[in-house]
């Protein structure tokens, strides 16, 4: 028999990667302001997302989630934010009109601030300090003062993502986000850009408007409303177990609590075990949730964490996202699917083709070769189908930045390339042209699979 769940339960279990908060009472200060806050988001778009989610499970939808590997609060800022969002609609746009699927539209934004890590310190040239766990927890820069863990950044990560939610909102009800004007999501420095991925991303958007002007001349020149707005939902992986408690909300209509902080939340590769903490948490709240799956999981495992996180099978609740790694992928994903298949279990598939294929290079920095997470994406694509299953959705670190910390792409980033625009703190994201061609694959896929 399991024990009954409150937003708390989960104290009863031991819970990974949290932060060692030098004192107590700070902490519990922190939380009591954080628990009169009001919640981000409501239940209602919770509610919404989920039926997304069940819609992209039964193929009538299909789930783009991306950003940040982290945000960062100094990153806050108009250019960012906007710049993420042009990105995601752009990809969407291009999946949307090669596959005919309805795309559910999720960033890995507003919450995306702490991270797990491998060891709890750092230690550089003799010394050692707490390592960096997220903006939300301490700070990057390697001094003792900026990486003690500090429980007010809970507050500053609670405001930043209320600030960013806020433009999002406004961007995506209208205007902006209006499928009559794709101009408005050109990002400034691919205006004029000659790559070909530019090009071929212009063209799909003219052809779009055409076929826009045609069905609205059908409809006797009266404007398709929809099509003035888009749904964006959000996403973060729910680490810090009390930071998400204090944003567990009853819903006004008495049916459960909501982590109200975010729409989706996950849980990471390193914090799923079934007898943790995490797990707890996630299986009483009553969100979409998202699970991420490494090639270390057995199919047995897999079929009782799903049945833990989703005890009443229940259409939309949970996304499990496979990041194998293009090396494992085709050892390991087959199993799990049969399993999950004879199970009896509804799931969404979700590939993430980043966090499998991470490496390093001689120099030091961390980075993934375009190619491998084409090759990974394409091969699942490729195990679903053969297996009878179907891959719902992909989940990618991006920015609409014009960074250089992946390899290859259409401009064939090489090693010595990276050094002229790494910018991020944590994992090596696409930039805008590698995202935007990681869309016409998976467009290119759907349409594949589709007329299979
Ligand atoms: C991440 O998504 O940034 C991450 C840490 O992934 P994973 O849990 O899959 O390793
Ligand atoms: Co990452």
């Amino acid at each position: 028999m399991t024990p009954p769940w409150n937003p708390e339960s989960w104290k009863q279990f031991p819970a990974a990667q949290q932060p060692n908060y030098p004192d107590p009472n700070e902490l519990k200060q922190a939380l009591g302001q954080l628990l009169r806050l009001p919640p981000l988001v409501t239940s209602w778009e919770i509610d919404h997302l989920r039926e997304g989610i069940a819609d992209a499970q039964r193929g009538d939808a299909w789930l783009l989630q991306g950003g940040d590997c982290a945000e960062t609060f100094d990153e806050c800022q108009t250019e960012q934010i906007a710049s993420k969002l042009k990105l995601l609609l752009q990809m969407s746009l291009v999946i949307v009109f090669a596959s005919r699927k309805r795309i559910v539209r999720v960033g890995r934004i507003a919450g995306q601030y702490a991270k797990p890590r491998s060891n709890d310190t750092e230690t550089l040239h003799g010394v050692t300090f707490p390592c960096y766990r997220g903006d939300i927890v301490n700070q990057f820069e390697f001094s003792e003062h900026a990486r003690r863990p500090d429980p007010s950044r809970l507050l500053r990560g609670y405001e930043r993502s209320a600030l960013t939610l806020n433009f999002i909102r406004a961007l995506s009800e209208g205007g902006f986000a209006d499928l009559h004007h794709p101009e408005n999501w050109n990002l400034l420095f691919v205006n004029e850009a000659k790559g070909e991925v530019a090009k071929r991303y212009r063209d799909l958007v003219k052809s779009l408007g055409d076929a826009l002007r045609f069905m609205e001349t059908i409809l006797e020149g009266s404007t398709v409303s929809e099509l003035k707005r888009v749904d964006f939902f959000t996403s973060h992986e729910a680490l810090l177990l009390d930071y998400e408690t204090a944003l567990t909300r009853p819903s006004v209509r008495g049916i459960g609590y909501y982590n109200m902080g975010t729409h989706l939340p996950w849980i990471g590769e390193r914090t799923r075990s079934i007898d943790g903490a995490h797990v707890e948490y996630f299986r009483g709240i009553r969100n979409p949730i998202g699970v991420k799956i490494g090639p270390n999981i057995s199919p047995d495992e897999l079929v009782d964490l799903v049945r833990r996180l989703n005890a009443d099978n229940q259409p939309g609740r949970l996304t499990l996202i496979h990041r194998m790694g293009r090396r494992h992928v085709e050892s390991r994903l087959p199993g799990l699917i049969e399993a999950i298949q004879r199970s009896g279990l509804t799931v969404l598939w979700v590939c993430d083709p980043m966090h499998g294929n991470t490496v390093s290079t001689n120099s030091g920095r961390k980075t993934r070769r375009f190619d491998d997470i084409v090759d990974e994406l394409r091969l699942s694509f490729a195990i679903h189908h053969a297996c009878g299953s179907m891959l719902g959705g992909a989940h990618l670190e991006l920015t609409g930045e014009n960074v250089t910390e992946c390899m290859g792409g259409s401009r064939n980033l090489t090693e010595s390339d990276l050094e002229s625009a790494y910018q991020t703190q944590v994992d090596p994201r696409l930039n805008y042209e590698q995202a935007l061609e990681i869309a016409f694959e998976i467009a290119g896929k759907l349409t594949e699979y589709r007329a299979s």
